[in-house]
Formats: C-alpha cells, sequence, structure tokens
C-alpha cells in the first residue's frame, strides 16, 4: 500500500544514513581496539567497537522507530532468535543487524569488515545494506526495486557463467567440527573454479556476488544477521539463495549458498553433495 511504502522508504534512508555512521567509527578504529574478548571458542573473538557499533546503531532506531525489533549479533538472547525464526516478534518491522562482519580482519586491522543491516517486515526481507567504510561501498536493495552500489543498480553474472569461469568464495566458522566440514566442502569444488577466496566476511562476499565480481559465496553455519542483507540484495541483483542442498533460505540460520542463479548455482549444489 502507499502507507507500507512510505514508511519502508523512511527505514531505508536511516539504514542507509545509521550503515555509515558505523562505517566510520570501523575504519577509524580499525586495528586498535583495545578490549578484545572471547566467545564459546578462543577464534571467535569480539571488540569494545563491535558492542559500540551495534549500541550506535540501535540508540538511534530506538529513537526514531521505537516500535520496531531488534536482533543484532552483540545483544541478541537465544529468546529473540527464537522468535526471529518462528515469525513470532512483537513487531511487524525487525531489523536484523551485524554491526561488523569480519571481526577479525577488524582486529588484525586489514580492511575488510563491513556493517550489514537487514530489515524484514513480518518475515520478509524487506531492505538491505551493507557498506564497506574502506572502499566506500555502500551495496542496498529494497524488496521490488533491485539492487544499487553507491546509487547505480548491479546485477549478478550472467546466467550462463560456468564455475570454471568464476571464483568461488566462502567462509571459516570458528567452531572446529564446522570448520573442519567446511574445508572437505571446499574441497569437492577446489577444481572445478577459476579460484577460491576467503575474505573473511559473508556480506561482504555476498555484496560482491551481487555485483557480478564473485560467482558465489558458500558457508555452513552462519546466524541471521551475517546474510539478511546479503540475501536481499542479491535476489534484487537478480541472484538466488538457498542452502547446501539448493532448498529455500529462511531466516533460521545455518547453510548458505549465494551465487548469481544461473548454472553455477546447480552445479555448486550437485558437486557439494557428492560423497
Ligand atoms: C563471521 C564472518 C566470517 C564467517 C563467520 C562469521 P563476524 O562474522 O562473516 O566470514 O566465516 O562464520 O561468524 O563474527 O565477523 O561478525
Ligand atoms: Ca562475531
Ligand atoms: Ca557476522
Ligand atoms: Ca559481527
Amino acid at each position: 500500500s502507499v502507507h507500507f511504502e512510505a514508511v519502508a522508504t523512511q527505514v531505508e534512508t536511516l539504514a542507509l544514513k545509521l550503515a555509515k555512521q558505523a562505517g566510520a567509527l570501523i575504519r577509524e578504529k580499525s586495528g586498535k581496539a583495545l578490549q578484545v574478548d572471547t566467545k564459546e571458542v578462543r577464534y571467535d573473538l569480539v571488540t569494545e567497537v563491535d558492542k559500540a557499533c551495534e549500541r550506535l546503531l540501535k540508540c538511534e532506531v530506538r529513537n526514531v522507530f521505537p516500535e520496531h525489533d531488534w536482533v543484532g549479533e552483540e545483544t541478541a538472547t537465544e529468546l529473540e532468535l527464537k522468535k526471529l525464526v518462528t515469525n513470532s516478534l512483537s513487531a511487524p518491522w525487525t531489523w536484523i543487524v551485524d554491526p561488523i562482519d569480519g571481526t577479525l580482519s577488524f582486529v588484525d586491522g586489514v580492511p575488510l569488515s563491513v556493517v550489514s543491516i537487514g530489515i524484514a517486515y513480518r518475515n520478509s526481507m524487506e531492505i538491505g545494506v551493507i557498506y564497506n567504510p574502506y572502499h566506500d561501498e555502500l551495496f542496498h536493495a529494497r524488496r521490488g526495486q533491485g539492487a544499487f552500489l553507491n546509487g547505480n543498480p548491479i546485477k549478478v553474472l550472467l546466467p550462463e557463467t560456468e564455475l570454471e569461469d568464476t571464483t568461488v568464495t566462502f567462509g571459516i566458522p570458528s567452531k572446529p567440527d564446522k570448520r573442519v566440514a567446511m574445508l572437505k566442502d571446499v574441497t569437492k569444488v577446489a577444481l572445478h573454479c577459476r579460484s577460491l577466496k576467503a575474505l573473511g566476511s559473508a556480506a561482504l562476499h555476498m555484496s560482491y556476488v551481487a555485483a557480478g565480481r564473485f560467482g558465489c559465496f558458500f558457508e555452513n553455519d552462519l546466524k541471521p544477521w551475517d546474510y539478511a542483507a546479503g540475501w536481499l540484495i542479491i535476489e534484487e541483483a537478480g541472484g538466488r539463495v538457498t542452502d547446501l542442498e539448493g532448498k529455500p533460505q529462511t531466516l533460521l540460520g545455518g547453510p548458505i549458498l549465494a551465487s548469481n542463479g544461473g548454472i553455477i548455482h546447480d552445479r555448486m549444489v550437485e558437486l557439494l553433495n557428492l560423497d
């Protein structure tokens, strides 16, 4: 309806502005975080800046849209996550936010981290924003209106593009069993693509797939905030996002395969599911 579109535009405008604000903080503090803590496993880090970014984003959203729900990596409770997947958040609008995607790069001072903001309306992704503050690249999409990089329309690679002519990107999970399984999966596709890259940020990979730079991205254990924004941006750029068996994606988290949606997608599913 006209009313819905008007609200969506306000939400989108705020998300774009906030992504740049948080991005500026990331760029400024890169490699300079004073406080670094570990989460469940030693290789899973969180810094004061991850938390500060989320606080900044959440406060601003609360000011403008106090009735909106919030699921962010550094504040989410198990209950909030569960509500997200069972579609029972109390508000129709939900912000699904990763304040810094690529924390390990951020800690190392490697300029490969982004801000990821996905916004759902009753479990349908409606707005996606990913900002790379190091290259000043702002990717965004609104359902039904296409995907953009700094305001210019972007498209995934042509559907007839073959896996052999593209780069496959993948994530490296921190949990030991998931990491080992991931590297086995990488081996299955390794000789069927031009090359492979792991840049340490699911959202960065996904925005590059949307822009037609990479053929696909996959990982076996993601959380909703890692891919919520990238999911919509890729779909609006003409691509496809599923699980590793080619089944439809949800906001549940778990395995993800994101691509231009053509031959590459089917070939990846085929290769990953060979024993
Ligand atoms: C991580 C990154 C990484 C992926 C991990 C994620 P974080 O997110 O996206 O590329 O392999 O699974 O947890 O912790 O840097 O926000
Ligand atoms: Ca993290
Ligand atoms: Ca993340
Ligand atoms: Ca994060």
